[in-house]
């Protein structure tokens, strides 16, 4: 694997070692002099006013430096003004310690500053706070009445909003052959990554910073933290190198950054703040969402109504939006559609994407309505799906850069051994074990946005590329590598990626499934001019070989530039580094889509997933056996780190279809398992053979490396499959996630 191309090769984490061994540093891991630990404590009532916050038995204890309410924080010109995050809902952005007011349960109310984090965290128990508690009301499900649009923002470019209706649905639902109507009911759902939000800030001098942030975007916490505290931007330094993922959680800036800034600007001192796992659970998470399907087909098949309604929860000061009813009428070109997305505010924190945000929860609601009306027509659900396939997005009439989703039914289906399958519910049996097979479509968009990245040679002929962009996990450090490595014609020893450092150029936040199609093109394109840069200088060498080529018919190669046709003309760089006195040569490059060119296609990414599970006949207990995800996005640059990708979703689709759901007890308002022992996950025991595959997409319009986005499309179809196969093993329709054994019984 050590020649070119690299691209498409699957090479191992470059960061894989530093990983697995615990020398790679995590925000809360940072070393500092005389660090201050800060421990938050959070409101125990849902809504109301504080009355008094007494702090005389916490502030006796030895070690203590300041503990932080809205009575004495430092006053910044933000709590009067609005600036929001790259990723803020429209609304009233969250500002911690503002006033007394209480909006949710677990809203952060205080900061214990003290010399060590077990004091801080012991002298944050002994704070007595009063409260005036007001009425409050967190269920969705008792307030689905309350509905309502959602508030238009700028978030809607990325998150579009439910196409028009077309055509009379009213009419089409009655006159089908066959009809379906589902409700479901998804619960709420929190982000476990392994690594909880931590902020270290270290106090470089009056007004300056250098934080080392749990985050998905450098740029992201920079900006915030300079608007939020009135820093100049280059005071302020945001790294984030290690991220133990985020799934989301970090597209926001969290508290824990303000409160750590706050304290360390007010103390002039190295600070640390972090959370624990409960506090994980209070800072937004995946909403509850009610969602509500009429779908009707002709007798061959043909889906000719679309009826899909969703209503989700949202705060009462941010409305937060994501997608959930698009899809259905992207995949299956319908003649007659009504979709609407409505929200309920409540008394919760803004809830915050989630991966595949909208699109896990809607697609659930959609492919378990096609699958009903296969088994009414008496088809196959592959054969229903491949009816109703659709070369256009027909909610904008566009055709898509690439679909071959197609390949992915067919492959998928060929590799699971779907034509096994007795189409009859009930029919399959090993033991006392009912089999069945289930089936579902996903789709998730391929989006492209504007980033910046620098390319710099040293007179070794070594390349470092910088990029402020992030590596939640996903592979992107050694994704541009490669991309790197091929476009200068290097090995990946001769690369450096050096990146999640808010001064280098800029990128946007890490999520959306978009950075490989958005950073990599930047990368992509500093490495091309600084190839150009180089050999504008080589022409110029005395009696260069090269004074009459052009830049196309050149080939760069291991420090060399040869011409393609002729490879006896060359030069080295480092007959060029000699005209430049050893002079490091750099370029800075700015890649993004035509915005003109960029909307005349539809553009996304699909997958086929095919799921067997075995149903206990007496116990209900449910487990998948194994599953099959087909995938198509563009360009795979790494097979190894995107199988890993797609095998993380399915997992989490697991978990989203049979263990995952944060209880909220609504007469407290509270989220009742906010820790790792009853908010239950997949574990090892849970996953079984799990298989992947990316058929070929060839895709010259997205981007010129032809690349989409695989973070996210993972889990999609996972929990539809699993719904479907359980209906398959057993007759029994559970439409309400996750399905737990007591539903089966
Ligand atoms: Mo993803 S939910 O955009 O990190």
């Amino acid at each position: 694997m050590n020649k070119q191309p690299f691209t498409g090769k699957p090479l191992s984490r470059l960061e894989g070692h530093q990983k697995v061994t615990g020398s790679a540093k995590y925000a809360g891991e940072y070393e500092a002099e005389d660090l201050l630990y800060g421990y938050v404590v959070n409101s125990t009532i849902t809504k109301g006013k504080i009355i008094s916050i007494d702090k005389s038995e916490a502030n006796k204890l030895e070690g203590i430096v300041e503990i932080f309410t809205h009575e004495n924080r430092p006053s910044t010109g933000w709590f009067d003004f609005q600036y929001a995050d790259m990723d803020a809902p429209p609304g009233t952005v969250f500002k911690p310690l503002k006033d007394n007011d209480i909006k949710y349960n677990g809203q952060p109310i205080a900061l214990v500053v003290a010399t060590t984090f077990e004091m801080a965290r012991y002298a944050a128990y002994l704070i007595k706070v009063t409260y005036k508690e007001e009425e409050f009301t967190t269920d969705l499900k008792a307030n689905y009445k309350l509905a309502r649009e959602p508030k238009k923002g700028l978030a809607s470019m990325l998150k579009p909003p439910p196409p028009k209706p077309t055509g009379d649905f009213e009419k089409a639902y009655k006159t089908s052959f066959v009809h379906h109507e589902g409700i479901f009911n998804h619960g709420t759902e929190n982000h476990n990554p392994l690594e909880m939000f931590a902020t270290t800030v270290i106090y470089e001098g009056k007004n300056k910073l250098k934080i080392y942030d749990k985050t998905q975007g450098t740029i992201n916490s920079q900006l915030y933290v300079a608007n939020v505290f009135g820093l100049k931007m280059k005071n302020v330094q945001v790294i984030a190198p290690f991220v133990g993922g985020a799934f989301g959680s970090g597209l926001r800036p969290q508290y824990q950054l303000f409160m750590a800034v706050m304290a360390s600007l007010k103390l002039k001192r190295n600070v640390r703040v972090t959370l624990d796992r409960a506090q994980m659970y209070t800072f937004g998470h995946r909403p509850p969402t009610l969602q509500y399907t009429k779908f009707g087909a002709n007798a061959n098949g043909k889906v000719n109504a679309i009826n899909h309604k969703a209503i989700g929860e949202t705060s009462q000061f941010e409305d937060y939006v994501e997608v959930v009813v698009n899809w259905s009428a992207m995949l299956y070109p319908a003649e007659n559609t009504l979709l609407e997305h409505k929200l309920v505010p409540l008394d919760v924190y803004t809830p915050l994407d989630m991966r595949a945000p909208g699109g896990s929860t809607g697609m659930h609601a959609i492919e378990i309505t096609m699958d009903e009306l296969a088994y009414q027509l008496n088809l196959d659900p592959l054969e229903l799906r491949l009816i109703n396939y659709s070369e256009i997005d027909k909610t904008t009439g566009k055709e898509y850069s690439s679909k071959e989703l197609r390949a992915c039914y067919l492959k998928g289906a060929e590799k699971f051994g779907w034509k096994e399958r007795n189409p009859k519910p009930l029919s399959m049996k090993r033991g006392n074990k009912l089999v069945g097979y289930g089936m579902a479509t996903g789709i998730w968009d391929a989006n492209r946005l504007l980033a910046r990245a620098q390319a710099i040679m040293t007179s070794d002929g070594k390349v470092t590329i910088k990029s402020a962009v992030t590596d939640i996990g996903t592979g992107t450090l050694t994704v541009m590598t490669q991309i790197a490595a091929d476009e200068l014609g290097l090995s990946i020893e001769d690369v450096t990626f050096l990146y999640a450092d808010s001064k280098m150029p800029f990128a946007p936040i890490q999520g959306g499934s978009f950075t490989v199609a958005t950073v990599g093109p930047a990368v992509k394109a500093a490495c091309k001019a600084l190839n150009k840069k180089i050999f504008k200088k080589a022409k110029k060498i005395e009696g260069s070989p090269l004074e009459k080529v052009k830049f196309e018919e050149v080939t760069f190669s291991d420090g060399c530039i040869i011409v393609t046709n002729d490879p006896k003309l060359k030069c080295t760089v480092q007959d060029v580094f000699k005209t430049n006195d050893g002079k490091e040569i750099k370029t800075t490059n700015t890649s993004m889509p035509n915005p003109l060119q960029y909307r005349k296609k539809a553009r996304a990414v699909h997958s086929a997933v095919f799921v067997e599970v075995e149903v206990d006949e007496t116990l209900g207990i449910i487990e998948v056996k194994r599953a099959v995800t087909a995938v198509a996005a563009g360009k795979i640059i790494n097979p190894k780190t995107a199988e890993s990708q797609i095998l993380g979703g399915m997992i989490w689709g697991i978990g989203k279809a049979l263990h995952e759901e944060t209880i909220t007890d609504h007469r407290f308002g509270k989220y009742m398992n906010a820790n790792l022992a009853e908010y239950h996950i997949p574990v090892h025991a849970d996953i079984p053979e799990l298989g992947v595959l990316f058929v070929d997409e060839q895709d010259d319009f997205v981007n010129d490396l032809g690349v989409k986005g695989i973070g996210e499309i993972g889990i999609v179809g996972m929990a539809p499959a699993i719904s479907n196969a359980i209906f398959h093993a057993t007759g029994k329709r559970i439409n309400d996630l996750p399905i737990h054994f007591d539903k089966l019984l």
